[in-house]
């Protein structure tokens, strides 16, 4: 169950250009959140931006009854956001969504992040393990090296870490979903993916072929995040689905792929 409330800013670091970790104090959040919920997060006191941002759970710590987010500065919101102080608080619904499922049989799991989209999947990862997930592939892609983030975060957790970028500065050449359709000639395993639309396109057909079940965190603007305002819909073969209030993870045969 979501609640709004204060969160106490406990750390607040840029890990790289334009990109920041932000650690909250919450005994709710950290008690009650899954990987792939989100929190919509109030980015300023003043009333431009008026809405909160969707912002995913980057780690859940119940020991010290906190979370951390990461974000990128694109816009207004988070622009003022990377301005907040530690000791500030600031507003907070969640956590919201439904997050990623993890079914008692699954042996192996290939987690696939684009860009921004390994922000939920380090959580992802510390989740697989608590439930004795044998073997947990990240891959992670980016434009270049320097867009590859939190690699040594996915190191510690996990042996199985492959790199792509696009301009090959770092690990394989390439697009992180050409990375997923080789490594699938000898590996088979559930796939959980977060990035572009166009990532999660691949990697859903990709999953498709296989015959391997996925499930893909979708974004969408958001206004109220808690799946009154309609703002966020997507098509499914089932009809419109809010991505705030039925994603924002879904099992991606569900979605109509419009280019
Ligand atoms: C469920 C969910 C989880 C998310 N998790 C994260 C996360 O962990 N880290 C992170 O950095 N970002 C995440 N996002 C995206 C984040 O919400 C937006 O980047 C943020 O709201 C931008 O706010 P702003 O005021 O800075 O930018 P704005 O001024 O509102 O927009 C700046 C630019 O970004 C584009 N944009 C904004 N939001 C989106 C969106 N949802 N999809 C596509 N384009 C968008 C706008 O069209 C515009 O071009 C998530 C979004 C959703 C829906
Ligand atoms: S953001 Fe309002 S219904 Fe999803």
């Amino acid at each position: 169950m979501p609640i709004q409330e204060k969160c106490r800013i406990l750390e607040h670091q840029q890990i790289a250009p334009h990109y920041f970790q932000l650690t909250l104090a919450s005994a709710h959040v950290s008690a009650n959140a899954k990987p792939g919920q989100f929190v919509q997060v109030r980015c300023s006191e003043k009333y431009d931006p008026l809405l909160h941002r969707p912002l995913s759970i980057h780690r859940i710590s119940k020991k010290e009854k906190s979370f951390a987010l990461l974000y990128e500065v694109v816009g207004k919101g988070t622009e003022l956001l990377s301005q907040a102080k530690v000791g500030a608080e600031l507003d907070v619904l969640g956590p919201l969504g439904n997050g990623f499922s993890i079914d008692k049989n699954i042996q192996t799991a290939i987690l696939v992040g684009g860009g921004m989209g390994i922000a939920p999947l380090l959580s992802l990862v510390d989740k697989l393990k608590s439930e004795n997930v044998k073997t947990i592939y990240a891959l992670i892609g980016g434009k270049t090296k320097n867009s590859l983030l939190c690699v040594k975060d996915f190191k510690k957790l996990t042996a199985q870490v492959l790199l792509a970028t696009d301009d090959g500065s770092c690990g394989e050449k390439g697009l992180v979903s050409d990375t997923l359709s080789n490594m699938l000639d000898k590996i088979q395993g559930t796939i959980y993916a977060c990035g572009p639309r166009a990532m999660l396109k691949a990697v859903a057909k990709i999953s498709a072929k296989n015959k391997l079940n996925c499930q893909v965190l979708m974004e969408a603007r958001m206004a109220c995040g808690i799946g009154t305002c309609l703002g966020c819909v997507i098509k499914t073969k089932a009809g419109y689905k809010k991505v705030c209030d039925d994603g924002p993870v879904f099992d991606s045969k569900e979605i109509i792929w419009q280019s």
